[in-house]
């Protein structure tokens, strides 16, 4: 399944660092949450996904108390065994990301040995999200 997948997440106080806004480790952890969903959905095996690289994460904007966080996550990119995920994270329903970033995930047996997931994205698939398809392509080649 490759439809977007999109949590919802109410701030709260014990989500906030001592600059009273959102920490990055808790934004990080819902982050690379929603991607290995997007991930899982995909296989449907989410016990033989691993995370391999969190590409990096760019936080432009601060969230605070009792601000909603929406994260929305999209396979990228499909190689042999990987599967890069791009995330984007909106404050309140504000159009503009407040954080994106791109995580790959590897297909790994029993033995945590990588094997060939055997999918390829369709060609139209592609084309709807060119964008993110080239920016793993970048991402990949810049390893
Ligand atoms: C993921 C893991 C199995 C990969 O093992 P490996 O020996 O590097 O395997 P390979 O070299 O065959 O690479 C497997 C795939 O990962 C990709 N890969 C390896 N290192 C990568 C990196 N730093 N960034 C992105 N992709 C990477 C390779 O390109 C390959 O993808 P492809 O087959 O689609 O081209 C191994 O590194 C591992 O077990 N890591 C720990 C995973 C984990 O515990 N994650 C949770 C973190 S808390």
């Amino acid at each position: 399944m490759l439809e977007e997948t999109i949590i919802s997440h109410l701030i709260r106080p014990e989500d906030l660092q001592h600059h009273g806004t959102l920490f990055a480790g808790r934004m990080a952890e819902w982050f690379v949450e929603t991607c290995f969903i997007a991930a899982c959905r995909l296989t449907g095996k989410p016990e033989d996904i691993v995370c391999v690289q969190i590409h990096g994460m760019n936080f432009r904007k601060p969230a605070g108390n009792g601000d909603i966080l929406e994260i929305r996550s999209k396979v990228a990119y499909l190689s042999r065994t990987s599967i890069t995920v791009h995330g984007r994270a909106y404050i309140n329903l504000i159009k503009v990301p407040a954080v994106s970033g791109m995580i790959t995930f590897v297909t790994v047996n029993k033995e945590t040995r990588p094997y060939a997931h055997g999918m390829v994205l369709p060609e139209e698939y592609i084309a709807e999200n060119r964008e993110i398809y080239q920016e793993a392509i970048k991402i990949r080649t810049s390893r």
